[in-house]
C-alpha cells in the first residue's frame, strides 16, 4: 500500500485532517485500529469551545486565549494557544458545514453554554451528544469524498530513512499479519493514555498510548506525561462521564446533606481534588440536579437523564447522583512544534497524541474537541506541503518489517497464556491507587515496581484465558507509556495543574518547564 499521506485515528484529529487532505487533492488513507467512529471524540459529550461571544458580547478571542493559558498553569505554549483559540469560531463553523447540526438559539445562532475555567458562556453543543453530532457528520463527508478507510489494522511501528518517515508498519486483526504502509507523509492522531485507568476512566478501552509508545520506540521524546486530566463528574461504580454540561446547565455539587463544599465550575483539576478529598474521608459526593428546570433536562441533559436512569435506577429531577472523579484526558504525548511537526521530517503527531504545548498542564474543558478539528486541519495542510516536496516515496528497509514480524510471532505465543483483561485491570488499579489524583514519590516509586512485575510475570503466564494479539500489543504499549508516566511524575517535584505530589503541595518557579522523558529513561 503506498499513500501520499496515511492519517492514523479516526476521531476528530484524525477525520478532519484526512478530509483536509482529500479537498486539497492528495492521495490519502485512514486507519483505524477498531472502527471510525469507536472512540473517544465520540463519547465527548458536552460541547466544544469556540469564542463567538453568542450568549455575551464580551466574550472573544482574547478571553478565550487568557482563560486557556490560565488553565494551563504556566506550561502553555502562548503560539500554539493562540492559533488554536484565533482558528477554533473558523473550525466550528466548518463542522457546520460538515453537516454538525449544533444547538441553536430562537434567532438561528449557535447556543453556547458555560464551562468550567471560564467565566463566559463558549461552549457549543448538540445538547449533550456533541461528540456523537461530529463524529457521524464527519464520518458522512469521509464516505461521501471516498476516502479510503482501513478498518480493524492498528499501527505497529514508524517506518523510517535518514530521519525521514518512510511509512508505518500495521497489525491487522483478521490476517493476523503485518502490513506495511508506505507514505510520503504520516499524521498520527490515535489519541492518549487515559484508559490505561481501567475501571476508572471515562475512555473507549482502546486508548492505549499507542502514539506515545511508538513515538518512545523511534527515539521520540515524550512530554508531560504526568498531567493526567480527571474528570471531576465520573457517575459513580461506572465508566459513565457525567459530562459538565450538567454542571454549565445549573448541575450543584453537594455533600450528603445537600450543602455545597466547591465551586463547580471552576477548573477541573481544582474540582476534583475538592472531591477526592471528600471521598477520602469517607464522604459520598452528589451531582445535584433537582434544580434544573425540567425541559432542561428533558432536552439538553436527555442522554445524561437517561443513562443515569438505566444504570442506577436513578430519576436526576428527584435524586441525587452518586459521583467520583475518572481519569479523562492525557494532557502529555511524544513533543511536538505548535503545528504537530516532530523531529523526524514528514511525521506528524496532533490531538491528544502528541503535545504541542496547547494545554500545559491542564486542559479547559470543551478545548479538546476544537483543537483537533484546528490542529487536524492545520496538519493535514502542511502534511501534504511536505509530501509534495517528496518527489519519491522514501523506501522502507526490510530490517524493520522483520523486527515487526518477529514481534507479532512472539506476542502470538504469548496471547495463548496471557489473560490481557486481568492485566489491564490490575495496571488501572496501580494507575488511579499509585499514579492518581494525589500522588507522592513514595507511591510512585511502588507503581514502578509494581509495573515491572507485571511485565516481567508476563513470560512465565500460564493462564487458561487466551487472549489476542491486537490486545497484547496494546498492553506492551500500555505498560511502556504507564512506567514513562510514573517517571515523568517522580521528575515533577511540585504540584501544578493536574499533577499533585502530597511531598511537593506548592507550585516551584524552577519546574516550570516541559518534562522529556526517552525510551532510555523508561529502560533505566
Ligand atoms: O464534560 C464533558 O462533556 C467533557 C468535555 C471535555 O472534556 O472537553
Amino acid at each position: 500500500m503506498k499513500y501520499d499521506i496515511i492519517v492514523i485515528g479516526s476521531g476528530i484529529t484524525g477525520m478532519r485532517a484526512a478530509i483536509e487532505a482529500k479537498e486539497l487533492g492528495a492521495n490519502v488513507v485512514l486507519i483505524t485500529k477498531s472502527t471510525p467512529v469507536a472512540n473517544n471524540s465520540y463519547m465527548a459529550k458536552g460541547g466544544i469551545n469556540a469564542a463567538f461571544g453568542n450568549m455575551q458580547d464580551e466574550d472573544n478571542i482574547f478571553n478565550h486565549t487568557k482563560e486557556t493559558l490560565k488553565s494551563s498553569g504556566g506550561l502553555g505554549n502562548e503560539e500554539a494557544i493562540r492559533i488554536f483559540c484565533e482558528q477554533a469560531p473558523a473550525a466550528v463553523r466548518e463542522l457546520v458545514g460538515y453537516g454538525v447540526g449544533f444547538s441553536t438559539l430562537a434567532n438561528g445562532r449557535i447556543a453556547q453554554r458555560p464551562f468550567g475555567g471560564s467565566r463566559f458562556k463558549r461552549t457549543v453543543y448538540a445538547a449533550d451528544e456533541t461528540g456523537p453530532a461530529i463524529m457521524k457528520a464527519l464520518y458522512e463527508v469521509v464516505k461521501k469524498y471516498e476516502i479510503d478507510i482501513i478498518k480493524n489494522h492498528m499501527a505497529i511501528n514508524f517506518l523510517t530513512r535518514n530521519s525521514t518517515i518512510s511509512g508505518v508498519t500495521l497489525f491487522d486483526e483478521e490476517s493476523e499479519k503485518v502490513v506495511v504502509c508506505e507514505g510520503k507523509s504520516v499524521i498520527l492522531a490515535s489519541g492518549g493514555f487515559a484508559s490505561l485507568y481501567k475501571n476508572f476512566t471515562s475512555n473507549v478501552k482502546d486508548a492505549t498510548g499507542d502514539a506515545i509508545a511508538m513515538g518512545l520506540r523511534a527515539g521520540l521524546n515524550a512530554m508531560n506525561l504526568e498531567f493526567v486530566q480527571f474528570h471531576p463528574t465520573g457517575l459513580k461504580d461506572s465508566n459513565f462521564l457525567l459530562s459538565e454540561a450538567a454542571r454549565g446547565e445549573g448541575g450543584k455539587l453537594v455533600d450528603k446533606n445537600g450543602e455545597s463544599f466547591v465551586d463547580e465550575l471552576n477548573t477541573r483539576d481544582f474540582v476534583t481534588r475538592a472531591i477526592f478529598k471528600e471521598i477520602q474521608k469517607a464522604h459520598e459526593v452528589y451531582l445535584d440536579l433537582r434544580n434544573v428546570p425540567k425541559e432542561v433536562l428533558e432536552t439538553k441533559l436527555i442522554g445524561i437523564k437517561k443513562r443515569v436512569y438505566t444504570l442506577k435506577k436513578l430519576d436526576p429531577s428527584v435524586d441525587l447522583i452518586p459521583i467520583s472523579p475518572i481519569a479523562h484526558y492525557t494532557m502529555g504525548g511524544i513533543e511536538t512544534d505548535v503545528i504537530g511537526r516532530t523531529s523526524i521530517a514528514g511525521l506528524f503527531i496532533v490531538g491528544e497524541a502528541g503535545d504541542n504545548g496547547v494545554n500545559g498542564a491542564n486542559r479547559l474543558g470543551g478545548n479538546s474537541l476544537s483543537q483537533g478539528a484546528v490542529f487536524g486541519k492545520i496538519s493535514a495542510y502542511e502534511a501534504i506541503k511536505f509530501a509534495n516536496r517528496m518527489k519519491k516515496y522514501n523506501g522502507v528497509d526490510y530490517y524493520d518489517i522483520t523486527r515487526d514480524i518477529q514481534l507479532i510471532d512472539k506476542l502470538k505465543d504469548l496471547a495463548a497464556r496471557v489473560n490481557v483483561n486481568e492485566i489491564r485491570t490490575q495496571i488501572g488499579k496501580i494507575m488511579f491507587e499509585k499514579i492518581g489524583i494525589i500522588r507522592s514519590e513514595a507511591q510512585l516509586q511502588e507503581a514502578l515496581e509494581d509495573l515491572q512485575e507485571i511485565e516481567n510475570s508476563l513470560q512465565d503466564a500460564a493462564s487458561n484465558k487466551p487472549s489476542n494479539v491486537k490486545s497484547l500489543l496494546e498492553l506492551t504499549n500500555a505498560l511502556l507509556v504507564a512506567k514513562a508516566t510514573a517517571k515523568s511524575a517522580l521528575l515533577r517535584q511540585e504540584s501544578r495543574g493536574a499533577h499533585f505530589r502530597i511531598d511537593f503541595p506548592e507550585t516551584d518557579k524552577k519546574f516550570e518547564t516541559n518534562t522529556l522523558i526517552k525510551l532510555e529513561d523508561v529502560q533505566a
